[in-house]
């Protein structure tokens, strides 16, 4: 049977995740058998965790506490993982993942402390067992520098991406708190390069993981 496998794309806003997937969904559509392959986002992936998107993303109304937050990314990740990820893992696919359980290490354990960094694996274990990337993709950026990309951005900023400068460097320590940790699944990449130099490396690095696990 083929082995699935699971990328993740981290880091901060305007790092370029977005970016990154969408010109690896052009390299795939073009060099690969695209049914290999399934593309989700956090929070979402399933018609009730994008839901939960809105709400957290969105939602001024009446504006969540921090633990809500934390519990309603969870909420959603339990969602994606055993009604997407993980059955399309057992069928042998590639699951490409905008964010995972390190955005929430970064955003709800550094930056609002909510839990710490160690609370929030252990809940993350107990929520979604040992479901974790075997390739994340950290583009790494100074909140500075992402904060100048972002005022060249005209669509509306969501509820996190308002956050300021010292909560984004707080989210940089988080992600460098993980990829230190869980050293053996980070490719650590330099934001500032051309998207179509990342893209060279991602691909790259994708084919060597996908050659290894044959
Ligand atoms: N390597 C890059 N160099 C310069 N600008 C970039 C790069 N990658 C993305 N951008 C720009 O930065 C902004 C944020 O990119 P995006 O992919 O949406 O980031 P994310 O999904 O991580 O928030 C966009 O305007 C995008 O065009
Ligand atoms: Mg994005």
């Amino acid at each position: 049977m083929k082995k699935g496998l699971f990328i993740s794309f981290e880091g901060g806003e305007a790092c370029g995740k977005s970016t990154q997937i969408k010109l690896l969904k052009e390299y795939i559509n073009k060099y690969k058998n695209k049914d290999d392959f399934v593309f989700v986002r956090e929070p979402g992936g399933t018609p009730l965790a994008e839901e939960i998107r809105k709400l957290l993303l969105n939602y001024e109304d009446d504006k969540p506490l921090p633990m809500t937050e934390l519990l309603l990314f969870c909420a959603a990740r339990v969602e994606n993982v055993y009604k997407v990820v993980k059955p399309a893992l057992e069928n042998g696919k590639i699951v490409i993942a905008d964010r995972f359980y390190d955005s929430t290490i970064a955003y709800q354990g550094m930056a609002r402390k909510i839990m710490s960094a160690k609370q929030i694996l252990s809940l993350t274990k107990t929520i979604i067992g040992n479901v974790s990337p075997d390739l994340t993709f950290y583009l790494k950026i100074s909140p500075e520098k992402a904060f100048d990309r972002k005022k060249n951005i005209n669509e509306d900023l969501d509820r996190i991406e308002k956050e300021g400068l010292e909560f984004h460097r707080l989210v940089s320590k988080g992600y460098d708190y993980i990829a230190n940790l869980e050293k053996q699944r980070f490719c650590i990449i330099d934001a500032t390069k051309t998207p179509n130099e990342i893209s060279a490396q991602i691909i790259e690095t994708i084919n060597k993981k996908m050659e290894e696990n044959l």
